[in-house]
Parts: structure tokens; C-alpha cells; sequence
């Protein structure tokens, strides 16, 4: 009976343990994003993603920032769909 129990309780321990590698797996994932895959993911939730050639360089900063705070991004997403855009201007 013992042993059982042993047996029942490392399973427990190292069912959890997978959970908790497999969810940094996941977070990871979304670390790797592109810009572009950020861009049409995120940026299409309320009007049509904005194509990159209407505006400039400078002008993509500033919606950047604009955006950034109605999307909740992170400083890193924010950055990389703004490259994104801005290279494909
Ligand atoms: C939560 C809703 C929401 C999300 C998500 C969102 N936007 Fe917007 N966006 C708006 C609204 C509302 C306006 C118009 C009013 C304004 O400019 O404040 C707008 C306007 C714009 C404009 C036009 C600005 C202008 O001066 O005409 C651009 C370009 C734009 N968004 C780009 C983006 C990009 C890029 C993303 C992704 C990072 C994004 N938006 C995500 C709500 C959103």
C-alpha cells in the first residue's frame, strides 16, 4: 500500500512539472513572434490592419504609441510591429 501511494504521488509531482515546462513553452512561442505576425494578430481587432505604405517612418512612431496603450502590448511587441511596418513602407 505504501508503495502506491509513493507510486501515485511522483506521478502527481511530475504530471505538474510537465504543466509547468509546457506553459514555458508556450510563453516562449510568443516571444518568437515577428512584427508581422503581431501586426495581423493584433492590430485588425478593431478597424483593417493599416497598410504599412500610408504613412512614414516618423509617423509610424507615433501611432506606435498611440496603439501600443489600446492593444496592451509590451514595449518589445510594440517595437517589433513598428520595424515591421517601417521596413515595409
Ligand atoms: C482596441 C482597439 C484598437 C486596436 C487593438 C488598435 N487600434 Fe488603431 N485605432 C483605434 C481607434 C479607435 C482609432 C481611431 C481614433 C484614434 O486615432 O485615436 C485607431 C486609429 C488607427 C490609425 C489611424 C491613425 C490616424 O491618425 O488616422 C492607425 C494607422 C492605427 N490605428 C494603427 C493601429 C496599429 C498598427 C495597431 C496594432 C498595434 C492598432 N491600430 C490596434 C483602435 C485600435
Amino acid at each position: 500500500m505504501k508503495t502506491l501511494k509513493y507510486f501515485i504521488q511522483t506521478a502527481f509531482l511530475l504530471s505538474l512539472i510537465l504543466m509547468i515546462f509546457d506553459s514555458c513553452k508556450t510563453s516562449l512561442a510568443i516571444k518568437e513572434k515577428t512584427g508581422s505576425v503581431l501586426w495581423s494578430e493584433n492590430c485588425s481587432r478593431c478597424h483593417y490592419s493599416p497598410d504599412p505604405e500610408e504613412y512614414n517612418d516618423a509617423q509610424w512612431d507615433v501611432i506606435a504609441m498611440h496603439m501600443r496603450v489600446r492593444t496592451n502590448l509590451t514595449q518589445e511587441e510594440s517595437e517589433k510591429i513598428t520595424r515591421f511596418l517601417q521596413d515595409a513602407n
